[in-house]
């Protein structure tokens, strides 16, 4: 299966190693594909550099935004009229930060970043929220953990789309465990109650029994 990246920054870049060591075939794309490019070369054959955002979702059955949340809409504007029928996967947390190194939300306190995405996206796309979960370091260190698989939470309101990054997760070495729905998705997030935390699956279902 064909999963497009795009932005190969801090967690893309760890995201694309761990899909393509689990047998999955990747389009990168970045803001001036110099680092898809450096990326791909260090992925080796299961990766390719697209020429651009639309170039790397056609051909993909799947696309994750490993993007700042204050380019997302930009990128998914570019990108709307490919997404139909596709999964669409966002690790974004909905921070930015200053001059300064201050770092602040870009919504409003409990305003729920997956619902504003799945605001910003065509009829047709599958979300669900996922992979940022976890800090890159994190997360690359956690992956195919022995002999219990640690989680990666997600939280979709598309049962297919459930499924379709069930599979992604297992190809990057985690065990999924769904978090809720779109709504829940500050549980996920910097700050959530489920963010960094690596824990085995019967632990997840705990947190989560009630969701
Ligand atoms: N880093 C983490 O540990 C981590 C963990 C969990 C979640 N997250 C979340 O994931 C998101 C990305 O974080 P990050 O640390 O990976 O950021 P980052 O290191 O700044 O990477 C952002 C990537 O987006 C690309 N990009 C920017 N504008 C683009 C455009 N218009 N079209 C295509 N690509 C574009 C950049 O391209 P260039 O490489 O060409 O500049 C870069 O590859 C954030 O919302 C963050 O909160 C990060």
């Amino acid at each position: 299966m064909t999963t497009a990246i795009i932005g190969t920054g801090g967690i893309g870049s760890v995201i694309a190693r761990q899909l393509a060591s689990g047998g999955e075939a990747l389009r990168l794309a970045s803001a001036d594909t110099e680092s898809a490019r450096m990326l791909a070369a260090q992925i080796g054959r299961a990766a390719v550099v697209a020429t651009d955002n639309r170039d790397a979702v056609q051909g993909a059955g799947a696309v994750v935004l490993a993007l700042r949340f204050t380019v997302l809409k930009g990128v998914i504007d570019q990108i709307a009229g490919l997404l139909t029928g596709k999964l669409v996967v966002v690790p974004s947390n909905p921070l930015t930060t200053d001059a300064h190194g201050n770092v602040s939300r870009v919504l409003p306190e409990g305003q729920s970043s997956g619902t504003v995405v799945a605001g910003w996206l065509p009829a047709g796309a599958r979300l669900a929220m996922a992979f940022g979960t976890m800090s890159a370091g994190l997360f690359e260190s956690s992956a195919n953990r022995s002999p219990e698989p640690a989680v990666l939470f997600y939280v979709t309101n598309d049962d297919r789309a459930g499924e379709e990054v069930e599979r992604l997760i297992r190809t990057a070495g985690f065990e999924p465990v769904k978090a809720g729905r779109i709504e829940q998705s500050g549980r996920l997030e910097v700050g959530g109650d489920l963010h960094d935390l690596v824990v085995g699956p019967a632990q997840a279902r705990s947190l989560t029994s009630a969701a």
